[in-house]
C-alpha cells in the first residue's frame, strides 16, 4: 500500500473499494451517533496555499471526529520555498504530526513534501489533481447505482477534476466520456497513463469535443468550474472558451434521467445554471457530504498503525 494519498493511479482498486467501503461504514456510523476513536491523540497537519471551505473543514472536523486533532498552516506562518525549502517543512512535520494534507498549486511541490515526509501526505488539490473529490464522488454515485453500471460523462474543462476523475475510473474499471474543447483536454501524461491503467482494467475512457454526444444515455453528468484558482486572470477568454459546454437544462435533455454533479465551488450561470444546480437530479451536496465520510476513512487507512 502507498505510504501517500497524492494519485488515485499509484492505489490499487481493491484498496480504493475497500477505503470505500469503510466510508460508507463511517457515515452510517455518524448518523447513529458513534465516533469510534481510531485517530485518538492524532495531530494532522493541513498546509493550504488556495482558498477551501469543503477540504479544509472536512479534514478538520473527520480529524475531530475520530478523536484527533488538526492544525491549519497558510502559507505566510510557513513560507515554503522561501523561510524554509519544503523539504526542510516536510522533514520538521514529520517529527511532530502523523500526517500532512497539502493543497498546493504545483503538483511537484505535493510530491516532493510526500517523498521526503516520513509520515503520510494527502492531496488536498493540486493544479493536476484532486484525488480525496473522487474518492467522494465515487462515493456518491455508489449509493445511487453499482459502479461498475455507473456511465460518467464530464463536460467542461479539462483540470484536475477532469484528470482525477480519469484516473479514478480508469483503476477502477467504469465507463467515462469527456467531452473538453480540444485546447483544453486533460494533461497528456495523465491521458497516457489512464489509458494504460483501463487497458489493465477494463475502464471505457472517450474523449470528445461534443458535450451532447458524451452525455447522451450517461447516469452522471459531472461539470465543473471554467476557470480554477490560480486562473482568475483568464476568466474572460474562459468564459468563451467554454460557452458551449455549460450544463443546462438543454443539454441534460440528451440525458433524461442523468444525476448532475459538480465538486463545488460553482460559478452559478457559466458551468452550470442555477436551475440544474438547485434542481431535483443534482447531487453536489451528498458529494461535498462525503467528503467527510471518505477522508476519514482515507486517514484511517494512512494513519492506524497495523
Ligand atoms: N471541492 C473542494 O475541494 O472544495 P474546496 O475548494 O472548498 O475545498
Ligand atoms: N478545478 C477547481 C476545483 C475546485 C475544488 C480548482 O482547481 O479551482
Amino acid at each position: 500500500m502507498p505510504k501517500d494519498f497524492v494519485s488515485l493511479a499509484d492505489w490499487t482498486a481493491e484498496d480504493l473499494l475497500q477505503i470505500l467501503d469503510r466510508a460508507r461504514q463511517l457515515k452510517h456510523l455518524l448518523k447513529a451517533g458513534e465516533r469510534p476513536q481510531t485517530l485518538q491523540g492524532c495531530t494532522l497537519a493541513m498546509f493550504f496555499e488556495k482558498p477551501s471551505l469543503r477540504t479544509h473543514v472536512t479534514f478538520e472536523a473527520g480529524m475531530s471526529q475520530l478523536g484527533g486533532h488538526a492544525i491549519l498552516l497558510r502559507p505566510e506562518q510557513v513560507g515554503i520555498g522561501t523561510r524554509e525549502a519544503p523539504a526542510d517543512v516536510a522533514k520538521n512535520l514529520s517529527r511532530w504530526v502523523d500526517g500532512i494534507v497539502a493543497r498546493t498549486f504545483s503538483h511537484a511541490l505535493v510530491e516532493e513534501l510526500s517523498e521526503v515526509a516520513s509520515v503520510p501526505v494527502v492531496n488536498g488539490l493540486t493544479d493536476l489533481l484532486h484525488p480525496c473529490q473522487v474518492m467522494a464522488d465515487l462515493q456518491t454515485i455508489a449509493e445511487r447505482v453499482e459502479l461498475k453500471d455507473a456511465v460518467i460523462a464530464y463536460v467542461g474543462d479539462g483540470n484536475n477534476m477532469a484528470n482525477s476523475l480519469l484516473y479514478g475510473a480508469s483503476v477502477l474499471g467504469l465507463e467515462l466520456r469527456l467531452a473538453t474543447p480540444k485546447s483544453h483536454r486533460p494533461a497528456s501524461r495523465v491521458w497516457r497513463r489512464s489509458a494504460d491503467l483501463a487497458a489493465a482494467s477494463g475502464a471505457r475512457i472517450s474523449w470528445s469535443e461534443d458535450p451532447v454526444e458524451a452525455v447522451s444515455g450517461a447516469t452522471f453528468v459531472y461539470t465543473d468550474t471554467w476557470t480554477s484558482m490560480g486562473q482568475e486572470a483568464e476568466q474572460a477568454e474562459r468564459r468563451k472558451i467554454f460557452a458551449d459546454y455549460q450544463v443546462n437544462a438543454a443539454l441534460l435533455e440528451h440525458s433524461a434521467d442523468a444525476f448532475v454533479m459538480h465538486c463545488l465551488p460553482a460559478h452559478r450561470g457559466e458551468e452550470i445554471t442555477d436551475e440544474i444546480l438547485d434542481g431535483e437530479r443534482s447531487i453536489v451536496f451528498d458529494q461535498a457530504e462525503n467528503r467527510l465520510h471518505v477522508q476519514k476513512a482515507v486517514l484511517e487507512r494512512l494513519i492506524v498503525p497495523t
